[in-house]
């Protein structure tokens, strides 16, 4: 059976400025909805997108017992609509939820809710190169309770979003502050799990750099503020020597990404040495002298990918391949954004494709 939908009676369509989408700022017609309560979810239906009621004592707002998850949907030169890897979505999600002790979600009905939804409003996936159609679910402790303990109601959204490219260099270098006092997430605690309150321990170091014209902030490990551990809403690569490098997920502060697994199933593929371990700031600073530092990059699905030209390290800056995208970014770029627009053939697998 398949999910029920109560279709809006007004579009939001009109009142999109779709020359200037900007990321984040306008919603489509619909959401997934599903409710947990006495042990089990809901059936869960689609209904127009709009405001929800809760108490002031709902548990979310002052424990954060949420966790979210971000992917896209995109316009197929052939016709249709391709969505990229979702089901890694669906997975990262619940074990985000098994961290923050929140009820799994059938990981099938998370795909299929997505599919249906962008079916329904497919006429909000922007047909411009560099514009997608950005998928947010959301789930979160909704009892009305005060007390620290895990909540035993559950609300499960997925909205959709018309977005351009998340920073507004698009595929141009962006500028980074390698942040040395304040930490976002250390070994044991919420790192790998999609959760507020990372987003939230990020905020001041970040608006401090924005400040200072810096796009985003790199992150080093929240004990010895020595290795590398990701970007706000990225994870990071380097080119050393040829080699590709990026910090392991065996540390457990970092989120594991799908752009990050899909690079490096990529570069495996083409040749390129790549090598997953811990990396200390010192070293890339001593590669930078040597002249042996190529390329940094950024690997997310706002921006996919991200070349970094600028990097500040206390009073050191580095300017990374003359302030230029580099080769492997450049090819990493191409493959996915072609696969992800039906240009390149999906050998992997990877293209869920949405007949229109
Ligand atoms: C902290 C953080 N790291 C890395 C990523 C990249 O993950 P993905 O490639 O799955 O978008 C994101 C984006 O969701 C993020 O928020």
């Amino acid at each position: 059976m398949g999910i029920v939908i109560e279709k809006a009676t007004e579009t939001r369509y009109d009142s999109i400025d779709w020359k200037n989408l900007g990321f984040g700022r306008y919603f489509a017609d619909h959401m997934f909805i599903s409710f947990y309560k006495d042990g089990k979810w809901d059936e869960g239906k689609i209904v127009p997108y709009g405001p929800i009621c809760f108490e002031p004592a709902m548990m979310t707002l002052h424990y954060g017992q949420t966790i979210f998850e971000g992917l896209k949907a995109y316009y197929d030169v052939n016709g249709g609509v391709n969505l990229f890897r979702p089901d890694m979505n669906a997975k990262r999600m619940n074990n985000s939820a098994e961290r923050l002790c929140i009820p799994k979600f059938d990981e099938k009905k998370f795909v299929e809710a997505i599919i249906e939804l962008v079916k329904l409003d497919n006429k909000f996936v922007p047909k411009v190169k560099g514009e997608s159609l950005y998928i947010r679910p959301v789930c979160f402790g909704s009892s009305s309770f005060l007390g620290v303990h895990p909540s035993s109601e559950y609300t499960f959204i997925i909205m959709t979003s018309p977005v351009a490219s998340y920073y507004p260099e698009g595929l141009n270098p962006v500028k980074i502050l390698i942040e040395d006092q304040f930490v976002r997430a250390v070994r044991g605690g919420l790192g790998n799990a999609k959760t507020a309150a990372n987003y939230a321990a990020s905020l001041y170091a970040g608006h401090k750099a924005k400040e200072k014209g810096f796009s985003q902030v790199l992150w080093l490990d929240g004990i010895q503020h020595e290795f590398v551990d990701e970007v706000g809403a990225m994870n990071i690569m380097f080119v050393i020597d040829d080699i590709l490098i990026t910090p392991p997920l065996s540390q457990g502060s970092i989120l594991p990404g799908v752009t990050r697994d899909s690079v490096l199933i990529l570069a495996r593929e083409m040749g390129i040495k790549v090598q997953e371990r811990s990396i200390k700031i010192q070293e890339v600073l001593e590669a930078y002298e040597r002249g042996t530092l190529q390329e940094v990059f950024g690997t997310g699905t706002a921006a996919t990918i991200s070349p970094v030209g600028k990097l500040y390290y206390k009073d050191k800056e580095m300017i990374i391949n003359n302030n230029q995208i580099g080769p492997i970014a450049q090819k990493m770029y191409d493959t996915l954004t072609g696969l992800q627009h039906g240009l390149i053939k999906d050998t992997h697998n990877w293209i869920i494709h949405i007949d229109i």
